[in-house]
């Protein structure tokens, strides 16, 4: 990685200037210049990743202090649209759980945010991205991830005020602190939820593989929507498996129709991770699987809720666990019912786009046109 000429101490990164004051914590206005400073001018070497947003770079302040820029792509609208959004979310809201904001910046044309840099990146990168061959993921990091992940989604959904739908969980969206714990990042694509309603109809945002049906056919945004993403997480947290495959070019399984006749079977060994070598808590592994997949079934009425999850991952919700159990989904009879209503849900997304991400694009576009047939 670069060096960065981060002991140039410019004007408004002297501490304490332009400092904004949320509801719940303090950020502040950088500069262009301190921030082109830190990264190298956006030097290519300090690149973390890249999104749909834009870019995602390393930087270092004149304290010496880590941080993550995320650098707008595209001059739009629309994206001022979502850059102030998150601004505004991110402001807000405060958990351990969560990744905070330090600040942003908005000069001419350039829209940056500035983030805590998370020196162990994303879920994703050690799931299956460039750290996954260190199998720095053993069992107790992978329970304590998925209950910080789920923590702070809790947070959003039920002590944030007004409550925050995510609208785009997944592992890359999960990052991992020095120690390894979760902080749930990236609330551009949230909508904040007037008191008392119960959905927003929007546009639809986010990825494929992680969608809740009613979601990405009818546009609905939920909670629960959030809840169907977080099981296809856990599912992929226990497993190591990607919410899509590709079995061949024409054919993809969802992540649900692989593990759950398995589970149904209570081979909940063969959905591990075998990159865990059999390492791991029989129990809490079972409990990862059963709340993964009640969370990612077609009906949302039937869906737990974060706060549910929480405290089932937890291992506080022993009686509750059992009843899920029970629940008619893990029967034999209704398997085939499940997959065939899993199946042609999925099928309408896969047939509108490829693409891993759903972005503003023509298949959103279709995604809404369906909404608008419906409607009518
Ligand atoms: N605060 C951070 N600290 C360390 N790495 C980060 C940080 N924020 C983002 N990254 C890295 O940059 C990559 C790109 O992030 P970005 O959020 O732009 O894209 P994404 O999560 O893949 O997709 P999306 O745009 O849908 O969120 C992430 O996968 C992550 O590895
Ligand atoms: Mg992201």
């Amino acid at each position: 990685m670069a060096l960065c000429s981060w002991c140039k101490k410019t004007d408004a990164a002297e501490p304490g200037k332009k400092k904004k004051k949320g509801s719940a914590g303090t950020w502040r206005v950088y500069s262009l210049k301190e921030l082109q400073s830190a990264t190298n001018s956006f030097n290519y070497d300090n690149k973390l990743g890249e999104g749909g947003f834009g870019s995602v770079y390393w930087g270092q302040l004149w304290d010496g202090s880590q941080i993550a820029v995320k650098r707008l792509k595209v001059w739009s609208n629309k994206a001022e649209g979502e850059f102030s959004v998150e601004i505004e979310i991110l402001g807000r809201v405060r958990h351990k759980n969560l990744l905070s904001l330090r600040g942003y910046c908005s000069e001419g044309q350039e829209r940056l945010i500035v983030y805590d840099y998370m020196p162990n990146l994303s879920l994703l990168s050690h799931l299956h991205g460039q750290h996954a061959a260190e199998c720095l993921l053993d069992w107790p990091r992978r329970m304590s991830i998925a209950i910080g992940a789920a923590e702070g989604t809790a947070y959003l959904h039920h002590q944030a005020t007004p409550h925050i739908i995510h609208r785009d969980i997944k592992a890359s969206n999960v990052l991992l602190d020095s120690e390894f714990e979760a902080r749930v990042a990236d609330f551009g694509f949230a909508k904040l939820i007037p008191d008392g309603a119960t959905h927003v109809t929007t546009k639809v945002k986010g990825t494929l593989g992680y969608l809740a049906p009613e979601y990405a056919m009818f546009g609905k945004a939920s909670e629960s929507c959030d809840v169907y993403s977080f099981g296809i997480l856990l599912l992929e947290i226990a497993s190591g498996k990607k919410p899509l495959e590709k079995l061949s070019s024409a054919i993809k399984r969802t992540i649900t129709e692989w593990a759950l006749p398995l589970a149904r079977a209570g081979k909940f060994k063969e959905i591990a991770d075998p990159k865990l070598n059999g390492n791991f808590a029989e129990d809490e592994l079972k409990r990862l699987i059963l709340v993964g997949l009640v969370c990612a079934q077609n009906r949302p009425e039937k869906r737990l809720t974060m706060l549910e999850v929480a405290e089932l991952l937890k291992g506080e919700a022993t009686e509750k666990l059992l009843n899920l159990e029970k629940d008619e989904l893990f029967r034999p009879e209704d398997i085939s019912n499940y997959i065939c209503e899993e199946k042609s849900a999925k099928k309408e997304v896969t047939e509108i786009e490829e693409a891993d991400t759903v972005t503003e694009t023509a298949a959103n576009a279709a995604l809404v046109d369906i909404q608008e047939n419906t409607a009518t």
